[in-house]
């Protein structure tokens, strides 16, 4: 049988990415440029400055992914893009660009959605089994994803205000650490004892959907009202106690989705897939569990990425899908 090779290309917000995937298993190459280090002074990322980076970075980017794969672009099957979500600006100089490629090289066009990549970065690890949950969590999306087959994606529940990573960004800001603030309040939960009282948000009886704002904000007034009274709250255990707080509320509703709806497999997804609290809770629930497969993706496949792209826009290929030259970026493009 004929092989299906898939060049990817991810540009929606601070990562400019470029991969290789063979039958939308296998990574060939995966290259990301990221320009974190010129978002940091500002504490997020200007979406003015992401795009110009992403324009510098996007030729180079693919021609390593090429060489990498040690391909030329003769033998690409098709091209797969990130249409949305994202900063419009970041997501209009991929688009264009696999647009741009596609259409010198004659080869067929896949728009993709960017949660579906971060969900279709398991299948570099794994063969999906259906039904399949999967738990994405990222700096702009938390959603619990139902997929019945291939290429379908059920949202059954998604955060009514900030999205888990969000709520790490701002907190790690209040406490004063870089951006992005995830990965420094997990270091420093690894160290507290999550003994500060925080609210946990279950929302109505049976709802699978999230809120972390009110979180952020007890976080918050927690650190203002210790300061009043002269007070000095350890950084530490206020970190421990809000990723508690988070890790709670994600793995108990994940874990009752799995069970309502027979999942075979559990997929995490997203940036916030790299917190170690998290993989750690993921594993004691249900790393036992004889009828569900816990598949937790290395950390490189958590953030963004072009591999995940490419891995979700086979399928898509596979199935028929095609963008033509009017392919647009999408920035509020829904699953
Ligand atoms: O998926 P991603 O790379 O970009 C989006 O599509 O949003 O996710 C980035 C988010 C940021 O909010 C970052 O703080 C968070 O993932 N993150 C973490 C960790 N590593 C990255 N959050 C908690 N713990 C971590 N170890
Ligand atoms: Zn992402």
């Amino acid at each position: 049988t004929k092989e299906t090779i898939v060049l990817g290309i991810e540009t929606s917000c601070d990562e400019t990415a470029a991969s290789v995937v063979r039958n939308g298993t296998e990574i060939l190459s995966n290259v990301v440029a990221s320009q974190i280090e010129s978002h940091k002074r500002f504490g997020g990322v200007v979406p003015e400055i992401a795009s110009r980076h992403h324009v510098e970075q996007m030729t180079y980017v693919v021609e390593e992914a090429l060489n990498q794969a040690e391909l030329s672009i003769e033998e690409i099957d098709a091209i797969a893009v990130t249409e949305g979500p994202g900063l419009v600006g970041a997501l209009l100089i991929g688009v264009n660009a696999a647009k741009a490629i596609a259409f010198a090289h004659s080869i067929p066009l896949v728009g993709v959605h960017h949660i579906a990549g971060h969900i279709y970065a398991n299948r570099l690890l794994k063969e999906m089994d259906f039904p399949l949950m999967s738990l994405v969590v990222s700096g702009g999306h938390t959603e619990l994803v139902l997929m019945k087959e291939h290429g379908s994606f059920e949202v059954i529940g998604e955060t009514r205000d900030d999205a888990a990573g969000e709520a790490y960004d701002k907190v790690a800001r209040t406490l004063g650490l870089p951006y992005p603030g995830g990965p420094h309040i997990d270091r420093l939960a690894q160290e507290g004892t999550p003994s500060i009282k925080l609210p946990r948000a279950w929302l109505e009886e049976g709802s699978y959907d999230f809120s972390f704002s009110g979180l952020k904000s007890s976080v918050i007034n927690t650190l203002h009202n210790a300061e009043q009274r002269g007070e000095v709250i350890d950084a530490k255990d206020l970190a421990a106690s809000f990723q508690e707080s988070v890790i709670d509320v994600l793995v108990t509703k994940t874990k009752r989705a799995v069970e309502e709806y027979h999942a075979k497999q559990l997929l995490l997804a997203g940036g916030v897939a790299a917190n170690k609290g998290l993989r750690e809770r993921l594993q004691e629930t249900f790393g036992e569990d004889k009828n569900l497969e816990l598949i937790v993706p290395p950390l490189s496949l958590c953030t963004d990425n072009a591999a995940m792209i490419a891995a979700a826009g086979t399928i898509l290929f596979e199935q028929g899908k095609r963008s033509g030259y009017a392919l647009n970026a999408n920035p509020g493009l829904v699953l």
